[in-house]
């Protein structure tokens, strides 16, 4: 018995120092600790034995399988620290190699044009206003004074919802309605936003951007209007820039301009894009006594002035782009130019 069980343990270091993987190291404890190993088979049948026997060759069995126990557990440890090393040999990176090379992203010119409008007008008192890009007939038309049978409703040049009350705003000048709804007077405020209309050559795109400003007091008049309006262009074009005020219409103000610059293009001669030599660029107008009132404000002690500022024209006019509808391909190639 003192020979077989020598034998066991001789064999089974041999294994054991031979076993390569995890799986072999495994079988090999079932086969030797495990519950029907062999040592397990020697200690149940210890009975068998003679008496003087079984108390030495249970003793030994137990060494036995304590020492198999620490060698397993040993060659395990060290079977998986070989795979780990290996693992790590693989996956090495070489942190000296040179980067890929990142893709510097930069905002949008539109993005540009408006943050640096916000600029100028911030530092002139005004506040900023934000109003929903899906609006009622009543803010976008009704309340602005817009009758109900006026040109500028129609559905070829609005975008309506499938619900005919709403539409995509065409205008920023409803937050001038929700400005004072929510505010009161006095009010200084501007609102850039995104507009749609059915529009779609160089100078028009379906969707595109607008700041409106409004400033209500007890004291407003024209003048006030084109000093600001004046002194805003100079600052954004950080020159003495052409312009001229044209008279215009629009329901919600009286009396009505808009504004055109040289265009740049051509520098007023008259090109295919402007025609004329200028390139309108704004809406203003002094605020129509009927228009305070849908917003619950006393006409007769309050006046204002307001306007409309085309976002896009700007940039076209800034980065002398072309084409508007450059502008919303998004092509990074053109983009990144800016
Ligand atoms: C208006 O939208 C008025 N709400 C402006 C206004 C506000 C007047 C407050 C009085 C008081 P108009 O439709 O002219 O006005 O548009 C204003 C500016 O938006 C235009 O001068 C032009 O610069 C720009 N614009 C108009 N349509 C487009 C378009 N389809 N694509 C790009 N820019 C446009
Ligand atoms: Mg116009």
């Amino acid at each position: 018995m003192q020979d077989k069980l020598t034998n066991i343990l001789r064999t089974a270091k041999q294994q054991i120092a031979a076993s390569d993987d995890l799986t072999v190291l495994d079988q090999l404890r079932v086969q030797y600790l495990g519950k029907s190993g062999e040592l397990t088979k020697i200690l149940k049948n210890l009975g068998n034995l003679i008496p003087e026997e079984r108390p030495k060759v249970g003793a030994k069995v137990n060494q036995i399988k304590t020492q198999l126990k620490d060698l397993l557990t040993e060659r395990h440890t060290s079977l998986q620290n070989a795979a780990l090393d290996k693992k790590l040999q693989n996956e090495k990176i070489d942190v000296t190699l040179p980067g890929r090379g990142g893709h510097l992203g930069s905002a949008h010119p539109v993005t540009q044009v408006k943050n640096r409008m916000i600029d100028i007008f911030s530092r002139m008192g005004f506040s900023i206003v934000e109003g929903p890009e899906i609006e009622d007939e009543y803010h976008n038309f009704t309340a602005l004074n817009i009758s109900e049978h006026h040109p500028a409703r129609a559905a070829s040049d609005t975008f309506y919802l499938n619900d005919d009350r709403y539409l995509l705003r065409t205008q920023t000048s409803p937050v001038q309605i929700r400005a004072m709804e929510k505010y009161g007077v006095p009010i200084r405020v501007i609102t850039p936003g995104k507009v749609f209309r059915r529009d779609y050559d160089a100078t028009h795109v379906p969707m595109f951007h607008q700041m409106e400003g409004l400033l209500v007091d007890e004291k407003t008049s024209f003048a006030d209007l084109k000093g600001l309006l004046h002194n805003f262009l100079n600052e954004f074009f950080e020159q003495d820039v052409v312009l001229r005020f044209r008279p215009s219409y629009f329901p919600f103000t009286e009396p009505s301009a808009e504004v055109d610059l040289q265009c740049a293009m051509c520098e007023g001669k008259g090109c295919k894009l402007c025609g004329s030599g200028w390139l309108e660029v704004l809406g203003c107008g002094m605020v129509h006594p009927s228009v305070l009132e849908s917003a619950g404000i006393d006409s007769e002690k309050y006046t204002g002035f307001a306007f409309g500022i085309g976002i896009d024209r700007f940039a076209m006019r800034s980065y002398k782009i072309n084409d508007l509808r450059l502008l919303f391909d998004n092509d990074v190639r053109f983009l990144e130019q800016f």
